[in-house]
């Protein structure tokens, strides 16, 4: 139990960082190019913030959520989604009087008490976006554009877009009848969750991973089929948005998402070579009614969260962790290591990342830890280099050494390092600046 950590929560160790930051980085570049600021939101609030905007009988609320009583009596959860923290915050603090769209992006960890396996965790991370404000489907368009853009910023391949529409309230309590009358007459082919979904969420019936299930809706009713008037032309102008930006997408009326709040366009980025429940890398869609429904004015909103944990999986390996033009400083001898010593903090000042041996061995020892460390120069430095006042300055990748004056041995560095600087595109080199 000591050391271990909970089922279903992992530690991003400092190998693995590297990638986190990297994409950190990629995100906040890409929102900031299509206009999005970052909002930060609590990781608990009000379990009834989630009950009434994921849905009472959401899978989430009935069964994932971390929720307790606090020992002051207050009922409170652990966010399972960022959707509905973004929209409390944006009623509580009134965004909508200042500005007639917010567009927000947020990324942290989301708490769902899921059944743990490969992409499912109970602790992951989700990096979202949420534009309140705007109903034209043009909002739709520049959504999808900068999550399509964002798999190709990050240069992941064999993802697809899929996307549908829910329609509004209006038009999706007439559907709602005509699934319900279909489960009813295959009510018997149903797993006994979707025999209970038949009255309390019918659409969550299409979405079952059951073969029975699937079989037993295979000529179910659509939601497309029943888009009034107004709902289909949005559909209609959001897929016209996406093939004048040349982005490809498939139509998948099946699509009915896990958590209430959707209306109209909804979308999912899914793993082409993974099945099941886990191949959503990102999801999304509209929730035109979520605002009002908790207690603000009548808002539409629009967004999509990725799958971090999912997302990292995929990324390809090259390019992920550019090597770090670290130096390491082998020194031999007592006065040798208090001259390294002074080396690594001078080198660490000018933001150059410094290593060396705290119990240093011989020098073939030494030059095997600089080796693993991964560091791009050696400085190697003995008694004889103190007294000659020069020491060794080794180019781990090519080899080559030169010998460099004590006191130049800084500069020298900083050069060397400099190039590493102009590659705008390498994020580590902006730290030798
Ligand atoms: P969601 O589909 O519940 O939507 O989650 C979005 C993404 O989070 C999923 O596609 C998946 O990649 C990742 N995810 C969900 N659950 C887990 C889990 N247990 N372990 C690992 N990854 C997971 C939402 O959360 C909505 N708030 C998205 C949204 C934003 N809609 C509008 N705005």
């Amino acid at each position: 139990m000591l050391t271990q950590a909970i089922k279903g929560v992992k530690d991003v160790l400092p190998e693995d960082s590297v990638k986190w930051r990297h994409l950190e980085g990629v995100v906040r570049k890409l929102f900031s190019d299509y206009g999005f600021s970052e909002i930060r939101t609590p990781i608990i609030e009000h379990t009834i913030l989630f009950a009434r905007s994921i849905g009472a009988t959401s899978d989430i609320v009935e069964k994932e959520m971390y929720a307790f009583k606090d020992q002051g009596g207050d009922e409170i959860t652990l966010r399972p989604e960022g959707t509905a923290g973004v929209v409390r915050a944006y009623v509580e603090h009134k965004l909508f009087a200042s500005r007639s769209v917010t567009k927000v992006y947020y990324m942290g960890p989301m708490f769902r008490r899921e059944r743990p396996q490969a992409g499912r965790l109970r602790q992951f991370h989700q990096i979202g976006v949420e534009a309140l404000g705007v109903s034209e489907p043009g909002i739709d368009v520049d959504i999808l554009a900068a999550l399509v853009e964002l798999f190709s910023r990050l240069k992941v391949q064999g993802v697809e877009l899929h996307i549908n529409s829910l329609g509004c309230r209006d038009c999706r309590a007439a559907y709602k009848i005509a699934l319900k009358n279909f489960l009813t007459g295959k009510i018997d082919s149903l797993c006994p969750d979707c025999q209970r979904r038949v009255e309390t969420n019918p659409l969550r019936a299409l979405d079952c991973k059951s073969e029975h299930c699937e079989a037993a809706t295979a000529d179910a009713p659509m939601m497309l089929e029943y888009l009034d008037s107004d709902c289909r032309a949005h559909f209609e102008s959001v897929k016209q948005g996406l093939d004048d930006l040349g982005i490809r997408y498939v139509i998948n009326p099946r699509m009915v998402r896990g958590l209430d709040y959707y209306t109209r366009t909804t979308f999912e980025m899914i793993a082409v070579d993974k099945k099941g429940a886990q191949n959503a890398v990102a999801a999304g869609g509209r929730y035109d009614s979520l605002v009002e429904e908790i207690g603000g004015p009548p808002t539409p909103g629009i967004g999509f969260a990725i799958g971090v944990e999912r997302l990292l999986l995929m990324l390809p390996e090259a390019g992920d962790s550019a090597p770090l033009p670290k130096v390491y400083i082998a020194a031999i001898g007592g006065e040798a290591a208090r001259f390294g010593q002074k080396l690594a903090d001078a080198l660490r000042k000018c933001g150059i990342s410094a290593e060396r041996d705290y119990s240093p061995g011989g020098l073939r020892n030494q030059m095997k830890k600089a080796d693993r460390s991964g560091a791009a120069y050696t400085v190697i430095i003995g008694e004889d280099e103190m007294t000659k006042g020069a020491a060794i300055l080794r180019d781990m990748k090519t080899r080559e050494q030169s010998e460099v004056k004590l006191d130049e041995m800084v500069e020298e560095i900083k050069k060397r390092v400099a190039a590493f600087s102009t590659d705008a595109n390498n994020e580590h080199g902006t730290r030798f600046l």
